[in-house]
């Protein structure tokens, strides 16, 4: 019999730590690693290269531009392409940044992220972040994780991966702008109701990967 692939569905809201976490749970178990939250990022990437100005985006118009866009197995992770290039600094950026929330409202757009994200999981077994993974996308999931840490401290963590020296200003700012992008996507952020529900405002990321690979490890045993 062909076994079906194990999936493993972490979600939270904005910095709350997922893609990292995910990403090593995923090399700790020999899984694949697949960021949901890339293709929307790729998908805002090729609409802000055929328009810049946002307002005039139409769902048809991104699926258009998104068209390019494909989802690539490298050893550890999944990772979107666009015209066949790696585009991780692109997505990253702040263009992207300020313009991907409104991408993520558009309910045709979503269908187009969870039809790659669910393909991809079809040929391995898989540690999934995003918002929905385990609500809407594999609401059978293996183990469903769902992230949070209080706002502030998730603008700190935010503004250490910069790596630049920080100021209370720059904390508080940073601070209002992640509880902007919480209020704009709260409705997809939801967690499953069977889903273990992982509070990380004190705990280190080596903390929160055993957490996760220890409650796999009893799923699966
Ligand atoms: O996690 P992130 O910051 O890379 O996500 C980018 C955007 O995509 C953000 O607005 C939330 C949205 N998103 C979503 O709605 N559903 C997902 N499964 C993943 C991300």
């Amino acid at each position: 019999m062909i076994r079906p692939t194990s999936v493993i569905a972490i979600d939270g809201p904005a910095a709350s730590g997922k893609s990292s976490t995910a990403q090593l749970v995923a090399e700790k178990l020999g899984f694949l690693h697949i960021d949901s939250g890339s293709l929307y990022r790729a998908a805002t990437a090729a609409m802000l290269r055929a328009e810049k100005d946002a307002s005039k985006w139409t769902e048809a118009a991104v699926l258009n531009a998104a068209r390019p866009v494909e989802l690539r197995a490298a050893r550890t992770s999944f990772y979107p392409l666009l015209d066949g290039r790696a585009i991780e600094e692109e997505i990253r950026g702040p263009d992207v940044t300020r313009n991907v929330s409104r991408v993520a409202q558009m309910p045709r757009v979503r269908t187009w992220v969870n039809d790659k994200v669910r393909d991809a999981a079809r040929s391995s077994d898989v540690v999934v972040d995003g918002r929905d993974m385990g609500t809407v996308v594999f609401p059978d999931a293996d183990l469903k994780i769902f992230l949070v840490a209080d706002s502030r401290e998730r603008a700190a963590r935010r503004l250490r991966q910069r790596g630049t020296p920080t100021s209370e200003q720059m904390l508080d700012d940073e601070t209002i702008r992640i509880n902007e992008r919480d209020a704009r996507d709260a409705r997809q952020t939801v967690p499953a109701a069977d889903a273990v529900v992982i509070d990380t405002t004190g705990l280190t990321q080596q903390d929160q990967v055993e957490q996760i690979v220890s409650l796999s490890k009893t799923r699966s045993g």
